[in-house]
């Protein structure tokens, strides 16, 4: 006998959603379809929100998974067909802009497998600013044994559509000092804070300081490794090719809004996106979808305590 639930309730001035199903519960805000937490009962959480985290209208929420489209990071770095969907490029702030604005309900489930709801944007409907152009967008989230995202991009126009975008999940961790992320080992990344230096993945990931990376064609699986609290988070992804690792570390920490300055100690941001060469082009009446499955498990799969 499984339970689902489904339920709206209001945090602070924004209108959210909790879902549970079994012993999972998560919580979604209409705006942004940002997911803001998501948690086995009596366990650390395992998507992470922000303590300092603002339920108000008109800014993303620190943590969960914003959404970032029609373009990731600072616009003036993504590609020219990117770059050329927006009539100010300059003057472009970070991550798009759809995760600070409300999305419309499309319904939601409670049914024997899974709790179930989704959401959308149409920029016909709520045009964006400084870009002008028909898309749709279709947020689907199921909780069930795991979590399941969908982000489904439509080309409503006539023209091709060029975008970059991301899931820009936080995910909670015990000890940043202590935890691994598996899967990239081998991987070509971009190292930002080296002026962009392309490098290449030595072995599992281990934080030692500010990190902030584009790994280019991660394998479709990777793997939080937490010794302390004796758990793997999985992510398995489709249609997304460029996985962001970002943490903050100490400096930055403490230039960021709605972020405790010790905060970056238990969070690490794994993004999985479509970026640089990655990006979408969309062919008129054509759509991707960017997926990820997230699911934890309390033993330590890649490297087992002996
Ligand atoms: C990450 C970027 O994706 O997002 C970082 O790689 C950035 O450089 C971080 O600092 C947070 O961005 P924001 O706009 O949510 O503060």
């Amino acid at each position: 006998m499984t339970t689902a639930s489904v339920d709206r309730i209001e945090m602070g001035d924004l209108t959210c959603w909790s879902l549970s199903f079994n012993n999972s519960k998560l919580l979604i805000a209409e705006q942004g379809a940002q997911i803001l937490r998501y948690e086995n009962n009596g366990e650390p959480p395992i998507i992470w929100l922000s303590e300092h985290a603002e339920m108000k209208p008109g800014n993303s929420q620190r943590g969960g998974v914003p959404v970032c489209w029609p373009w990731f990071g600072d616009l003036l770095r993504n590609p020219d067909s990117v770059q050329a969907m927006h009539q100010q490029p300059q003057q472009a702030g970070a991550h798009g802009l759809v995760r600070s604005i409300d999305w419309a309900l499309e319904g939601v489930e409670q049914r024997e497998e899974c709790a179930s709801i989704t959401f959308s944007y149409n920029s016909l409907e709520q045009p964006l600013a400084h870009w002008p152009h028909a898309a749709e967008l279709i947020l689907s989230v199921r909780l069930g044994e795991r979590l399941s995202i969908s982000l489904v991009c439509r080309n409503l126009g006539d023209q091709p559509l060029a975008f970059s975008q991301a899931l820009h999940s936080y995910f909670a961790v015990s000890d940043i000092n202590q935890v691994s992320v598996e899967g990239l080992q081998d991987c070509s990344y971009i190292e930002t804070l080296e002026d962009w230096q392309a490098r290449t993945q030595t072995g599992a990931l281990h934080f030692s300081g500010e990190t902030d990376r584009i790994y280019l064609n991660p394998p479709a699986k990777l793997q939080i490794i937490d010794p302390l609290w004796q758990r793997t988070i999985n992510l398995l992804s489709t249609g997304s090719h460029s996985a962001v690792v970002w943490n903050p570390w100490i400096d930055k920490a403490q230039r960021l809004s709605q972020f405790d300055d010790a905060a970056w100690q238990q969070m690490l941001c794994i993004e999985h996106a479509n970026v640089l060469d990655d990006a979408v082009t969309l062919a008129p009446a054509t759509e991707h979808e960017l997926a990820l499955d997230i699911w934890v498990e309390h033993a330590l799969t890649s490297h087992p305590l002996v």
